[in-house]
């Protein structure tokens, strides 16, 4: 079968290195994809928000099966632009009504208050509710946890110290600090805990796959310092999320999420990611996400050692029943190397050396902001530039195969987390 891939980072390319390997994956394309997914089929220039250009590209290249890897496309509506433009076609990633888990905040609060999913507890204010905004977070206690209720490119979560920081950042917020993403804001209990992603496909149909769990670094600074950024790094498995912690999550997450959704008429059939955090053992969700994380996913399809696309394809079809999806039992890790000055400003147009050095049996180096240059040399193109994945038997091992590699390439500015998997290293020895 012909596959489109929607997407251009670091995930897309994972799942492109996935889906290519398939023997049912007859011509794959990626669009936009970036400097490395050419090595898995074909990139296609297009934003994939650009319905019309998608539609162009099924035609002309008789595209089946069609994975929407970021959640722009499916917040704006992509599943239900082809229901009626083009009805077979086989869609991995929910419509617009199952995406406002993502796109909305204060969508999804309400969805798992209703159906008893636990979850921070919350209030959702907007510009003419400020003062009883103000009141709500004086009965709180610090840290305050502010969030705007559309997508802000991931930035829309504010964790501030004190009442008069989060009463001023409620302000600003509510001013169009994130433009019309945060006309409402949620104000959620603050929760302490360690935190994991939960992968699952559904098909619409009560029919899921669990996908193996990971834990992503979001900060840039080692020991989980500095500002957020779009992840620097992945482990999976992770240790806390044992047969015990995922039995609570299939039973007080899992199912009530798909069976919530079955309630209120969303045919949902795609990735739903589950952002959670382990409170003393017990999981609660920190966010939907209605895609693949990125960078859990770099590692994650390192472990998947079924064939993906009758995944997909089940899913996409409404029918997961028959669908293996076997877990691969080593450890697999993600080490991502950035741009100098990300999250900040940083400089593009660096030039890439050494990719042909590492070792390609023990890492796979999935770009994510790369580019090739007008002279056909790859350079990076964004703060997140490569992620350097490894399977191990041991997360040691994988993250000394990730690092190794690391090493062997260079560009101008290069930085990476050296910490990646140590908490969970060190949790590990107090368990065992
Ligand atoms: P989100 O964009 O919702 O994933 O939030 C970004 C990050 O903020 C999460 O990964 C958590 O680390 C943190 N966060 C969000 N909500 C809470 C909360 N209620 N308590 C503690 N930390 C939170
Ligand atoms: N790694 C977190 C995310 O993809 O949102």
């Amino acid at each position: 079968m012909n596959i489109l891939l929607l997407g251009s980072g670091g995930r897309e390319s994972a799942l492109a290195y996935k889906i290519s390997r398939s023997p049912l994956c007859t011509r794959l394309f990626i669009a936009p994809g970036n400097g490395g997914t050419e090595a898995y089929g074909t990139n296609i220039i297009l934003k994939p928000t650009d319905f019309e250009a998608v539609a162009a590209v099924v035609e002309r290249e008789n595209i089946d099966l069609l994975v929407v890897g970021n959640e722009d496309p499916l917040v704006a509506g992509i599943r239900d632009f082809f229901a009626t433009r083009k009805p077979d076609l086989l869609i991995v990633g929910p419509g617009a009504d199952g995406a406002a888990l993502e796109g909305s905040k204060d969508f999804a609060k309400e969805f798992m208050t209703e159906m008893g999913i636990p979850t921070a507890a919350y209030r959702s204010f907007t510009a003419e509710t400020l003062a009883e905004g103000e009141q709500f977070l004086a009965t709180l206690n610090p840290p305050y946890v502010l969030k705007a209720d559309g997508l802000a490119a991931g930035k829309g979560v504010l964790i501030l110290p004190t009442l008069e920081e989060a009463k001023a950042s409620l302000r600003e917020m509510l001013s169009g600090m994130f433009g019309g993403a945060s006309a409402t804001v949620v104000i959620e209990e603050f929760l302490s805990g360690i935190e994991c992603s939960v992968f699952v496909l559904t098909d619409g149909h009560g029919g899921y796959r669990v996908l193996p769990v990971a834990k992503d670094y979001k900060r840039i600074g080692e020991g989980d310092t500095g500002p957020n950024t779009g992840g620097m790094g992945a482990v999976s498995p992770v240790v806390f999320a044992d047969n015990e912690f995922m039995k609570k999550v299939e039973d007080r997450i899992i199912l009530p999420t798909l069976e919530g959704l079955g309630r209120r008429g969303i045919d949902y059939r795609g990735f739903i990611f589950l952002g959670l955090i382990s409170v003393e053992g017990e999981p609660m969700v920190i966010e939907y996400n209605v895609r693949m994380g990125d960078p859990e996913t770099e590692a994650v399809m390192l472990r998947i050692a079924s064939d993906l696309v009758p995944a997909l394809v089940g899913a996409a079809k409404g029918d997961l029943a028959d669908v293996e999806l076997a877990h691969d039992p080593r450890a697999a890790v993600t080490v991502m190397a950035v741009s100098g000055g990300y999250p900040g400003s940083y400089p593009k147009g660096k030039l890439i050396e050494g990719l042909d050095s590492i070792d390609t049996d023990a890492t796979v180096a999935f770009h994510a902001g790369t580019t090739r240059n007008a002279e056909g040399n790859l350079v990076t193109s964004g703060g997140r530039v490569i992620a350097f994945s490894s399977l191990g038997d041991s997360v040691e091992e994988a993250l000394s195969r990730s690092f190794k590699a690391i090493e062997t390439v260079d560009f101008d500015g290069k930085y990476y987390r050296r910490d990646i998997g140590s908490d969970l290293l060190r949790l590990a020895a107090t368990i065992s």
